[in-house]
Formats: structure tokens, C-alpha cells, sequence
């Protein structure tokens, strides 16, 4: 990157806007990279920290935010759920989701706890397939956990007029379609892993939230063959960029979205109300939050 080459890049003053992402562990998260990135791109006097947290003790942590000055966090697993039920204040998206991922420490001091994640998941099948809406026909989401939930919610909210839920232990997909039908989200259905396939029949779009095809996991046992080509097929793993799942729709003719996108869109409300800039998904951002 050539922003923020100056020599005191990434060099920060006595008042610098902090935030971070807490999770445990957190080693492995790419959020102080992204966020590193945009504050550098932006010039802004700012820090975003990584902030290991055991889940023990996650509630005395979000409470010291605002103790410490910090502006908000991010919160990642397996946290979100603490988050949810420790903050002062909820949205409605984060209310429907049960789980929190965006803390923002408000004039107040109170914690304003909201998801972002089903914001990041639409905004990079936006930006990949323009031409797809979610009214277009019924969503194929596969797993159950909480990023599957995220989705789910964020495809409803966004006019899915179907979800079609299928997870390897069918309890787990009844569990989430009645937590949802009980916010006022209906539509959803549990599908029984051996049906997976026949449930891709008629889809618009569909959605790999499991770990399979991750890499160091076998790819995700689903042939593709009902499937009609004019759907979407988007992956939320992302690495490899391109899954086996990816790969073999792109090689029958359906449109794909990889999953580094829903990662880098996901953060931009944050950043937003942290550090005040309106950052954007470039290029550039996606090849340097994967070098790291
Ligand atoms: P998260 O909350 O991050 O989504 P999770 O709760 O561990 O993660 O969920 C992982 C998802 O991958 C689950 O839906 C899981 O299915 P089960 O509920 O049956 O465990 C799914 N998954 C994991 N390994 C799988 C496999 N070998 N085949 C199919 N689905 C699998």
C-alpha cells in the first residue's frame, strides 16, 4: 500500500481512538490487520488491539471498555453470546441474531451491542453478483452454528421469500428455525441431512456455513447436480478462497461469491463508528489482509 507510507505511519498520539477485537484465542484473527490497514489509508490517529479474552472473564472485560476510553469492540468467538448478554443496549439485528460482534461505547458510556455480520454476508454477495437479490427464490443455507444463524437472519431481512435449513444433525436446524420463528422470523426449514440434495431443487442461492471445505477439512459432501445453473453458490470459508464447493459450481456454470468478502464488509460499521471514516472493500484490502 502506498497510503499512510509517511514515516510515522501507524504511529499514534496520547489521543488516539482505540478499539479492538476480543476473542479467545485471538492470534489468528485478520481484524487488527484490516482495521490497521483502513487507519493508516485514512491517516487517522487511531488503534485497533487484539484482546485476548477467556470467556470467564469476557463480562468484566466489556465492562472495562468504557473504564479504559476504548470507543467500542469487535467481539468474536467464541464471545458473541457474553456480548449479547452483558451490553447495555441492543439493536434489532443483533436482537434477532442473539449474539452480539460490534460494541460501540456511546457519549453515555453505555454499550451499544449490534451484529454486523448479516450486513457483511449480503454486502459481498452484493458486490460479487450485482444481479442477485434475495427476493429472487429460496436460500439453501447448510450448518446450523452461529454463523449459519447470522445468514438466515440476514437473508429474511433482506426479502428471501425461503430458507431451506440443512444441517448434519437435523435437531440443531429445528433449535435455530424455532429461536427465529419465536423473534417473528418465519420461513425457515429444517431439511434432513440425507435430503440435502433434492433441497437444492429450485434454489436462487446457496450458502456453505460449515467448516468443510476449510482447508485441513475434506470439502463438503453436497453434489450440486439439482441445482439450477442461475444460482448463486456463495462459500463463507476462505481459505482457500476457492473451495471445492466453489470450484465445482463455477465448473457447472453458476455464478459464485467467495467468503473473505462477508469478513472485510462485515467490518466497516465499525470502523465507521470508531473512527469516524467510511472505509471501503478494495482490492488492494483483500490482498493485504491475506498476505498477513
Ligand atoms: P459456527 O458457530 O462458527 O458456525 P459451529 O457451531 O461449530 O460453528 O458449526 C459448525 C457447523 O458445521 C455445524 O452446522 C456442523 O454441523 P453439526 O451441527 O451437525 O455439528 C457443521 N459441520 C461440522 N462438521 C461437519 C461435517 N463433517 N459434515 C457436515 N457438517 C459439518
Amino acid at each position: 500500500m502506498t497510503a499512510g507510507s509517511a514515516s510515522n505511519a501507524g504511529a499514534i498520539s496520547g489521543k488516539a481512538k482505540i478499539a479492538g477485537v476480543m476473542g479467545w484465542p485471538i492470534g489468528h484473527s485478520r481484524s487488527p490487520r484490516l482495521h490497521g490497514f483502513w487507519l493508516r489509508q485514512y491517516g487517522i490517529d487511531g488503534a485497533y488491539v487484539p484482546l485476548a479474552v477467556a470467556p470467564e472473564r469476557a463480562e468484566q472485560a466489556i465492562r472495562a471498555l468504557p473504564a479504559l476510553g476504548f470507543r467500542g469492540c469487535n467481539v468474536t468467538v467464541p464471545l458473541k453470546e457474553i456480548a449479547f448478554r452483558t451490553v447495555d443496549r441492543l439493536d434489532g439485528t443483533a436482537r434477532r441474531m442473539g449474539a452480539v460482534n460490534t460494541i460501540v461505547v456511546a457519549d453515555d458510556g453505555a454499550l451499544e451491542g449490534g451484529n454486523t455480520d448479516g450486513f457483511g454476508f449480503i454486502e459481498n454477495l452484493r458486490a460479487e453478483q450485482p444481479d442477485w437479490t434475495a427476493e429472487q427464490g429460496p436460500a439453501v443455507v447448510i450448518g446450523a452454528g452461529g454463523a449459519a444463524r447470522a445468514v438466515v437472519v440476514a437473508l429474511l431481512d433482506a426479502g428471501a421469500p425461503e430458507v431451506r435449513l440443512v444441517n448434519r444433525t437435523r435437531a440443531r436446524a429445528e433449535e435455530l428455525a424455532a429461536d427465529l420463528a419465536a423473534v417473528g422470523l418465519g420461513g425457515v426449514t429444517a431439511v434432513d441431512w440425507v435430503s440435502r440434495e433434492t433441497a437444492l431443487d429450485g434454489a436462487s442461492l446457496l450458502v456453505n456455513t460449515t467448516t468443510q471445505g476449510m482447508a485441513g477439512h475434506p470439502a463438503l459432501d453436497l453434489s450440486l447436480r439439482a441445482l439450477p445453473v442461475s444460482a448463486v453458490v456463495n462459500d463463507i470459508v476462505y481459505v482457500p478462497l476457492e473451495t471445492p464447493l466453489l470450484a465445482e459450481a463455477k465448473a457447472r456454470g453458476n455464478r459464485v461469491a467467495g467468503g473473505i468478502g462477508m469478513l472485510l464488509h462485515q467490518a466497516r460499521p465499525g470502523f465507521k463508528a470508531w473512527f469516524g471514516a467510511e472505509p471501503q472493500v478494495t482490492p488492494d484490502l483483500v490482498r493485504f489482509v491475506l498476505e498477513g
